[in-house]
C-alpha cells in the first residue's frame, strides 16, 4: 500500500473524478475525508470506502466559504489528528459567453473554482506546518485554462488561475516539504456539474476513447504518493494527448 494510514481530504468528491480518486487513495490505505457541498453524496461515498473496507468520513463544506473550510480542517484534524495530502478537486463551470454571463455568476465561479483551491490549500498547509510531517497537494485544473472556449469564459479564466496557484503554492511550501502539483484533464467521464456519463460526447484526443475517472485518479495517486518525490509544481496533462494537437 502506497498510503498507509496517510490522511487525504478530497474537495468535490462526492462524484465522478473526486469519488473515483477517494475510492483508488482509500484502496492504498489512507483514511479520506470525502469533502462535498451536497451531504448525500459525501456520506454515500465515504459509506462505500467503509464497505470495501477502508476508513472514511463524508464532511460537508463549501470550499469558496473561509468559516466552513477553516472547520473543515478543525474537523478532519480532530478526527484523525492530522491531514498528509489534499485534492482540490471541486470547481463550477459556467458554461457562459461573455455576453450572457451575469456578475453574480462570473464571481460564483471564480469564487469556487479558483479561490475555493487557495483557501483550503492555504488552511490546509497551514495544518501541515503545525504538525510538521510535511505534505503532498494536488490541484485539479482543466485543458480549459490553456484555451479559449466558446462557451466558458469565468471557468476558463478561473483554471487559468489555478495552473499558477499551482506553480505559486510549489514555491512557497516546498520550504516546508509540501510538495505541490497539478493534474490537468480533457473530457473526463461527464461534463462539470453533470452526473451522467454521455457517450455522445465527441472524441478529440490521440486515444480513440474519452477519458474516466479512474484515468484521473491514477494520476493523482502518482502526484500524492513518494514515487513521484522529486516532481513539484509541474501540470500533468490527463488528455489523451489533445493538448499537443493542432486540429
Ligand atoms: N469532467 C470533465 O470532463 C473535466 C474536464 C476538465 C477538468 N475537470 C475538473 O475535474 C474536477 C472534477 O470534475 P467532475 O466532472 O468530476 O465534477 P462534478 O461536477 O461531476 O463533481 C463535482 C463535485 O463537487 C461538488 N461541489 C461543487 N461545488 C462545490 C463547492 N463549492 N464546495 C464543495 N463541493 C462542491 C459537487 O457537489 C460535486 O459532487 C473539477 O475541478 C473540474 O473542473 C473535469
Amino acid at each position: 500500500m502506497k498510503l498507509k494510514d496517510q490522511v487525504a481530504v478530497i474537495t468535490g468528491a462526492g462524484r465522478n473524478i473526486g469519488e473515483e480518486t477517494a475510492k483508488l487513495l482509500a484502496a492504498e490505505g489512507a483514511r479520506i475525508a470525502v469533502v462535498d457541498m451536497d451531504r448525500g453524496r459525501a456520506d454515500k461515498v465515504a459509506a462505500d470506502i467503509r464497505a470495501a473496507g477502508g476508513d472514511a468520513g463524508g464532511f460537508v463544506a463549501d470550499v469558496s466559504d473561509e468559516a466552513a473550510v477553516e472547520k473543515l480542517v478543525a474537523d478532519v484534524t480532530a478526527k484523525w489528528g492530522r491531514i498528509d495530502i489534499l485534492v482540490n478537486n471541486a470547481a463550477y463551470s459556467d458554461n457562459k459567453t461573455i455576453f450572457e454571463i451575469t456578475k453574480a455568476e462570473w464571481d460564483k465561479t471564480i469564487a469556487v473554482t479558483l479561490t475555493g483551491p487557495f483557501l483550503v490549500g492555504k488552511h490546509v498547509a497551514q495544518a501541515m506546518v503545525k504538525a510538521g510531517n510535511g505534505g503532498k497537494i494536488v490541484n485539479v485544473g482543466s485543458t480549459s485554462g490553456f484555451r479559449g472556449r466558446p462557451r466558458a469564459i469565468a471557468y476558463t479564466s478561473a483554471k487559468g488561475g489555478v495552473a499558477n496557484l499551482t506553480r505559486s503554492m510549489a514555491m512557497q511550501l516546498a520550504p516546508h516539504n509540501i510538495r505541490v502539483n497539478g493534474v490537468i484533464p480533457n473530457k473526463i467521464g461527464s461534463p462539470v456539474g453533470k452526473d451522467t456519463f454521455d457517450p455522445t460526447r465527441p472524441v478529440t484526443n490521440l486515444r480513440g476513447r474519452n477519458g474516466e475517472p479512474i484515468d484521473l485518479a491514477k494520476a493523482v495517486l502518482f502526484l500524492v504518493s513518494d514515487d513521484s518525490d522529486f516532481i513539484v509544481g509541474d501540470l500533468l496533462f490527463v488528455d489523451g494527448g489533445y493538448s499537443v494537437m493542432m486540429e
